[in-house]
């Protein structure tokens, strides 16, 4: 295939994708019939070729033998603004405005208000931070497809935490696991520090088999001046503490006290741990030991450990892999309590998350506010893949506080300015209030040809559930239910297009779930009960023309 383009405004040009049939893929760019610069993919797996050009001028790109699976051009030097450009190879070149994503993201189950990637698949938050009048948000992502694969840090910025744009890719798989059959890895998840003008990042890389016999997880970090460009990575932490078998990942750095404090999660003696690191320049760590050990046997691994501190007291949150390798769910606890000379105490804890899809959470703190981003993941592995679509969302930034000793989140008062006359069927936001609850209420958020969401509130309990056909995903059962720790007094309800988040009496308990209701009309209609719909909203896309503008 030969294209013609005009290069705009961009200098760069990244294309990631693999050689067709086994055969060796290849990009070419020509000015005025010279060739200029070429890019040969030979591996069996992805890579990715970063080509320049200059600005403005006209290119005629020709292809061969080559599948793309991302491809997008930009100016570093404007990229925060602009955002990168992402283009299409079909029978011509298809460039899609950054600041009008929404056409792109059409498809049925593609959610709206939460952010996802341009395409494929996405999990933890990383190295949340604000720099340089920016929020960043860095997330595990494989752009090859809607499952997880070898690991990149996608990266977008954002003014409000709620609009975002995509920059280029912030970190990429090692180039060893390029067509080598049986292995994987990549960057897996990690933190950012802005300190001296600098924003420094944190994270593991992980080299291993797929049928685990060999696995390697070590902590790397590098810098940026700008928030798009990073130095050449390095490692901080090679070695792991003893008793640690390989599992020793997602390095959390943040300045308590008068130090340097890095949690990283992993297993101790097959003990799920999160161990802590120490350092006055953020260069030189030194091992302070075991930070918390947790002692439920239903848990085998911590990941994404959390330490800060917040209202006076230390926080420390911690996603569990479950002991039973056969079951995909995940728990994520939190934990209060002080912290001195190294030690822990732990006076309370609890669940982040009552419903099966918020993990791995991440936290950082702007302007005297604590915000928490999660993964929306899939538990129950139901998600419909669609052409151009993603499989992962940021949850919605959450602001944590404590209350009655215990860890809550409530959605930053920001999303307002996302809400609108609720006039169509379509994503919404939902309060409901009741003095003392009776009987049993009942109420539809989505509903569709054959399939529904429901949410249920009887003698203290709250129910999601799932009526009728949904893919692959279960139905007639509860998707989530749980017990509220005190009286329901309100629920709150976001519901994006496959995504609901429920947040209990002023966000004391959050509840997260995905669903996939094929044509789902989503408003709420209220069938029984006491409590009575005390405001009702439309939420608009965080990626159109219009989403920004004041109700
Ligand atoms: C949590 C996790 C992390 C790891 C990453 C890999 O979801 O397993 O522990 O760094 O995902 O993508």
């Amino acid at each position: 295939m030969r294209y013609t383009v005009d290069s705009s405004a961009s200098t760069q040009l990244h294309i990631t994708g693999k050689g067709r049939n086994g055969r060796i893929g290849s990009i070419r760019l020509f000015q005025n019939g010279e060739a200029c610069a070429e890019a040969y993919f030979k591996f069996p797996g992805y890579e990715t070729f970063f080509l320049s050009w200059e600005e403005h001028t006209e290119y005629e790109v020709e292809m061969e033998n080559l599948d793309v699976s991302l491809a997008y051009r930009f100016r570093p030097e404007s990229v925060l603004e602009q955002g990168v450009e992402f283009m299409e190879f079909g029978e011509d070149i298809r460039i899609i405005d950054p600041k009008h994503l929404d056409g792109a993201f059409c498809q049925q189950y593609r959610n709206r208000h939460h952010f996802s990637p341009f395409k494929g698949w996405m999990n933890d938050p990383n190295g949340l931070c604000w720099f340089n009048g920016y929020y960043h948000a860095f997330y595990q992502y494989n752009p090859n497809g809607q499952k997880w694969g070898n690991m990149h840090w996608g990266h977008a910025v954002s003014r409000d935490l709620l609009h975002w744009t995509h920059l280029p890719i912030a970190a990429y798989p090692q180039i060893e696991l390029n067509g080598c059959d049986g292995w994987r890895g990549g960057a897996f998840s990690g933190s950012a520090v802005v300190h001296d003008g600098i924003m420094q990042l944190f994270y593991t890389r992980h080299f291993g088999k797929n049928d685990r016999s060999m696995q390697r997880q070590w902590q790397v970090t590098k810098e940026s001046r700008d928030g798009v460009r990073f130095t050449h990575e390095e490692s901080c932490i090679w070695g792991t503490p003893e008793g640690v078998d390989w599992n020793f990942r997602d390095p959390k750095v943040t300045y308590l006290k008068d130090r340097w404090v890095m949690v990283v999660g992993g297993a101790c003696h097959n003990r799920p741990s999160v161990f802590q690191y120490w350092s006055e320049d953020l260069k030189n760590w030194t091992y302070g030991g075991i930070l918390y050990q947790e002692t439920n046997p239903r848990y085998a691994i911590a990941e994404c450990p959390d330490f800060f501190c917040l209202d006076g007291k230390y926080v420390l949150i911690a996603g569990y892999i479950n002991s039973d390798a056969e079951q995909q769910e995940r728990d994520t606890l939190y934990y209060i309590g002080s912290y001195k000379d190294g030690v822990f105490s732990i006076e309370n804890q609890g669940l982040m998350d009552y419903g099966r899809d918020f993990y791995a959470p991440q936290t950082f703190s702007h302007e005297g506010r604590r915000i928490c981003f999660g993964w929306n993941c899939c538990r129950d592995g139901a998600h419909i893949e669609e052409e151009g679509g993603a499989n992962g969302t940021l949850s919605l930034p959450r602001e944590l506080s404590l209350k009655d000793g215990k860890l809550a989140g409530t959605v930053i008062t920001e999303m307002h300015a996302l809400m609108c006359e609720a006039a169509e069927p379509g994503p919404f936001y939902l309060r409901l209030e009741s003095e003392a609850e009776e009987g049993m209420t009942e109420l539809l958020l989505a509903d569709g040809p054959s399939a529904s969401l429901c949410l249920q509130i009887e003698k203290g309990e709250v129910r999601l559930l799932l009526k009728g056909k949904m893919g692959r995903q279960q139905s007639g059962e509860f998707a989530c239910a749980f017990l509220a720790d005190s009286p329901v007094k309100t629920v709150e309800a976001y519901v994006d297009c496959a995504l609901v988040e429920l947040y209990l009496n002023a966000g004391a308990q959050a509840c997260t779930r995905r669903f996939y209701i094929e044509k789902a009309a989503l408003r709420p209609v209220l069938k029984s009960g006491n409590f009575r719909i005390a405001e009702y909203k439309g939420i608009r896309s965080i990626w159109g023309a219009d989403s920004d503008k004041e109700v």
